[in-house]
């Protein structure tokens, strides 16, 4: 039996840092309005130029030296991401070029803050199938691009970064399992305007009803967890870390509280970049990964929740 295993972690943050009393310069807003509702301080944002894919590069690379993989061994990328570099080619084949791991498959996925979620799942799948013995999985944004900086509704949550596992064929198990959903008549909830096919005369922004969302994110995420358990006949006191989407500190709670979880179980990295979208787990299994938290041998929930709607989790043997 082949299964999947994480061999090694990246992430990686661009330099500029804008702090909530850098946003009340910008926007209607407070620091405690933010903190309260939301536990985001900081965040990162990518300088002019920096894009999506060299956001990605750092932390691919951070992540192939923490596995001790040669750019050139991989065989296989999935890039998720909703804020590519161009339409086409995708970041997933850009990526591939700037490593030198020329000629397997590579592509993107856009399922919003859940990509990387659907991205894990899809190599996990190749690697236990045989087809690739050495994936890149990556989730990267530069969601400042396409936030409306008038919105304080949404310019105080989202922001820029990235973040990169190495999937390796091994004998023992790693990945246990995924569980991926999606729910099309929410769209209108949580979406991007502006488009290819329906015009590009729009500037894009994020338009979001953020109480409806946080109310159905909390539901789905919960079942999502219930369903990861049942599938892997596991007790909730048997994971040993949650790590969430950093959407909002409150939706962690509320997800922590339902797998009966202390705060000091769940990585939490919310308040150092915001919503980071596609980038944010992988971020913060990075973050838990490095300073220690997180040991090999462990069991981690992974979930996200994104427009869409769309949803997942991955249950994982570190
Ligand atoms: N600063 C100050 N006040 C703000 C504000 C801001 N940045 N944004 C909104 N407000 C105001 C609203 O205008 C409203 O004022 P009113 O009562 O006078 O009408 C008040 O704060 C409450 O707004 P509301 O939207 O009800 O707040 P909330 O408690 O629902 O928190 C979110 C707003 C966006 C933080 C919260 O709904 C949320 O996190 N939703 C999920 C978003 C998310 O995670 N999306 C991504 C999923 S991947």
């Amino acid at each position: 039996m082949i299964y999947s295993r994480i061999s090694g972690t990246g992430s990686y943050l661009p330099e500029r840092v804008v702090t909530n009393a850098d946003l009340e310069k910008v926007v209607d807003t407070t620091d405690e309005w933010i903190r309260t509702r939301t536990g985001i301080e900081r965040r990162h944002l990518a300088r002019e130029g920096e894009t999506t894919l060299d956001l990605a590069e750092k932390a691919a690379r951070r992540a192939l030296e923490a596995a001790n993989v040669a750019p050139g061994d991989i065989d296989f990328i999935a890039f998720g991401t909703t804020t590519p570099d161009l339409i086409f080619p995708n970041c997933g084949v850009m990526l591939q070029e700037r490593l030198g791991c020329l000629g397997s498959p590579a592509f993107s996925v856009e399922t919003a803050c859940a990509s990387f979620m659907y991205a894990l799942s899809i190599a996990d799948k190749y690697v236990r199938c045989g087809e690739s013995k050495r994936a890149l999985v990556i989730g990267a944004e530069t969601l400042s691009r396409i936030t409306d900086w008038s919105d304080r509704t949404t310019a105080v949550l989202f922001a820029d970064g990235a973040g990169a596992v190495v999937l390796e064929a091994s004998d023992a198990p790693g990945i246990l399992s995924t569980h991926l959903h999606a729910d099309g008549r929410y769209q209108e909830m949580l979406y991007c305007k502006g488009g290819v096919s329906r015009g590009l005369a729009e500037k894009p922004a994020i338009v979001m009803a953020g109480k409806e969302v946080f109310k159905i994110a909390v539901t789905k995420l919960g079942a999502v967890v219930d369903e990861t358990l049942a599938a892997n006949g596991l007790e909730r006191s048997a994971i040993d870390w949650l790590v969430p989407h950093q959407a909002n500190i409150r939706i962690i709670q509320a997800t922590a509280a339902k797998l009966d979880m202390p705060l000091e179980k769940v990585i939490v990295t919310v308040q150092d970049h915001g919503n980071t979208s596609a980038a944010s787990v992988p971020l913060a299994l990075d973050a838990g990964v490095r300073d220690g938290r997180i040991k090999r041998g462990e069991l981690l929930l992974l979930e996200a929740f994104g427009g869409g709607f769309t949803w997942g989790s991955a249950l994982v043997r570190f």
